[in-house]
């Protein structure tokens, strides 16, 4: 189909190169936003490895989603001096007040949740990023308006 032959032109012109699996699955996650699960064999076949070991590879870095994202993608900021600042408690509201756990998308696709390993603002921590912008010293109320931009 059409992701097979979108996808078989970014791994035929990557899979040379030295490491080739994690720079295919990023050009792979640029061109549909996600990584689809039918580009795991392709994948798989051109690199000689199993699709279980593509799929490890793909779930243990954060960076790769096997759905398409919700209109807007909410990354919070997991990392330890987030974490010190009173992440957790971010997180908890910001899953509440979404009704979803990380990793998943808002049933109406407005919002997709997804945990950040350091946006280098820890001197504002605890930080998110909204749509790739950054927000820093989030605490419940800010919090609250940061959920409210996403879900416009
Ligand atoms: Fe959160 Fe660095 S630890 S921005």
């Amino acid at each position: 189909g059409e992701i097979a032959a979108r996808a078989g032109v970014i791994i035929d012109s990557m899979k040379s190169m030295e490491g080739p699996l994690l720079p295919i699955l990023h050009g792979i996650q640029a061109e549909f936003g996600y990584v689809p699960q039918d580009t795991l064999p392709l994948i798989a076949k051109a690199l000689n490895l199993s699709r279980a070991e593509v799929h490890g590879v793909m779930t243990f870095y954060h960076d790769y989603r096997d759905h398409p994202a919700g209109r807007h993608v909410l990354k919070l900021c997991r990392a330890e001096a987030c974490q010190s600042m009173g992440g957790d408690a971010v997180a908890e509201r910001v899953k509440q007040l979404l009704g979803i756990d990380f990793h998943q998308t808002t049933p109406d696709g407005s919002v997709t949740l997804e945990p950040v390993f350091c946006l280098g603002l820890c001197a504002c921590a605890p930080s998110a990023m909204l749509d790739g912008e950054l927000h820093g010293r989030l605490d419940d109320e800010t919090a609250k308006e940061l959920v409210m931009e996403a879900r416009r």
